[in-house]
């Protein structure tokens, strides 16, 4: 029995989804580790699973009329009671209403009643998902402190492949234990929070990473993990260097993610405009010799070595040390560079202590070709691709949208979101594929 669910009301709120019938597992798991719960179907919930179901399996009366009460519970009592509502499956109905504050049904009431936290497992076919409606909705949420249990990649019930298939129910059995063990959840704690003051209306403290989804904090627990990120700076005499244009965003996010889902994170940049997220170790480098240096003191005490960083392939072979000057009689110069090492490459092929190695591959055309190619030659696990030629994703901007593989093939692909979004889906599936690598 878990220790987290011991005595735990918790309201599950069943959308009609095809998913509602895993939702029955989940039932089941939370009766079983001695939490009570309480059923609410939407109305086109029962028309997949009868209500007599989930009355059996949790032991309560199952709520779908809103006019139906009985003299002590109603929507407003039931939502004032639970410790945790979660919502498996939601439907994109569903979360479009709940952001809209809708009051049609059981199940949108009582949510807005609620002042206990909130997580929603979306259900949904991947372009459903993907659609920008679904994700600002998602956005809207998360920001409102609600958890999203983020949907896994796969076979859908409508015959695509993609992500918009929920959790199994034992992932999200997992999620609420740890929303339970890391959320202030006590009455204490909770008890006479307004739901609603014109300024945050969650009941939990406000969110740490702005523009976040929120995730339990357990999946990164135990890991040290170490993301390279940013360009490097290759000097060719005092004023002049050789560099691009990454930003350092997205490993910056990443590193702040990582964090916020309790890993210990390192963190090795080269110069860039933006402030060290809270609790990570940032060691600051300039070429690329000085990041593979630092990268080679932390790789082996690391679980997990990230590689986002933009490191030159090229470096000046001899740095002038005075400034080059213009002559007037060569109109063109020659500049030697010479090949810099590979540093990620160079932590997949340790041969000791070698921590999960991913990649990211930043490409502007035939990317697939290049990513498999480039985790095969670098032996990394994991490898994220990015098209770099759009304009309004990778380099610099502030959204992405990414592929990413394994040896075997694509395990996932997250379509155009903010960055921010993007290092919550694959800070989680870094730390699932390592765990799974390790079992
Ligand atoms: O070969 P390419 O530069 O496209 O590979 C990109 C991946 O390799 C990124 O993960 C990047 O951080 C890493 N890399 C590296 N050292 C280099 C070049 C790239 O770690 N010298």
């Amino acid at each position: 029995m878990s220790e987290q669910l011991k005595n735990r009301k918790i309201i599950l709120g069943v959308t009609g989804g095809i998913a509602a019938y895993k939702a029955c597992t989940l039932c089941r798991l939370l009766v079983k580790n001695g939490a009570s719960v309480f059923v609410i179907m939407t109305p086109s919930a029962t028309k997949l699973i009868n209500k007599t179901t989930f009355e059996a399996l949790s032991g309560h009366r199952v709520f779908v009329d809103i006019f139906d009460r009985t003299e002590d519970i109603s929507h407003i009592s039931l939502a004032n009671e639970a410790d945790l509502f979660v919502i498996a499956p939601a439907t994109a109905n569903t979360i479009s209403k709940i952001v809209n504050g809708a009051a049609d049904n059981m199940l949108t009431a009582a949510v807005l009643a609620a002042i206990c936290p909130i997580a929603v497992a979306p259900a949904m076919n991947n372009n459903m998902y993907n659609n920008v409606a679904t994700q600002e909705n998602l956005n809207t949420l998360n920001k409102r402190g609600v958890y999203i249990l983020t949907p896994n990649y796969g076979n859908l019930a409508c015959g695509s492949v993609g992500t918009g298939r929920m959790k199994e129910p034992e992932e999200i059995f997992d999620d609420i234990c740890s929303i339970l063990a890391h959320r202030l959840t006590s009455k204490s704690e909770t008890e006479g929070l307004p739901n609603y003051q014109g300024k945050l209306p969650s009941p939990v403290k406000p969110l740490e990473l702005s523009q976040t989804k929120l995730l339990p904090k357990a999946y990164g627990v135990g890991f040290k993990v170490l993301i390279t990120a940013g360009p490097t700076v290759e000097p060719i005499d005092p004023v002049r260097y050789i560099s691009n244009y990454s930003s350092g965003k997205m490993g910056y996010m990443l590193a702040q993610t990582a964090q916020a889902l309790g890993a210990e994170v390192t963190l090795v940049s080269g110069p860039v405009n933006l402030d060290c997220p809270k609790g990570v170790r940032k060691i600051d480098v300039k070429t690329a010799i000085q990041m593979l240096s630092a990268v080679e003191d932390y790789a082996q005490r690391s679980d997990i070595v990230i590689g986002c960083a933009a490191v030159a392939d090229y470096r000046a072979q001899n740095v002038a040390s005075c400034k080059l000057k213009k002559e007037d009689d060569q109109d063109s110069l020659c500049l030697n560079l010479v090949k810099n090492p590979d540093i990620i490459a160079t932590v997949g092929k340790l041969e000791h202590n070698r921590p999960f190695t991913v990649g990211f591959a930043a490409e502007t055309e035939n990317g697939v070709n290049y990513a498999i190619e480039k985790l095969h030659k670098k032996h990394l696990d994991l490898i994220v691709l990015n098209d770099v030629s759009k304009p309004d994703i990778g380099f610099n901007a502030d959204d992405n949208e990414i592929t990413v593989f394994d040896k075997d093939g694509q395990i996932a692909h997250f379509g155009k979101q903010s960055k921010a979004i993007i290092a919550q889906y694959l800070m989680e599936l870094i730390f699932k594929t390592c765990k799974k690598s390790k079992d």
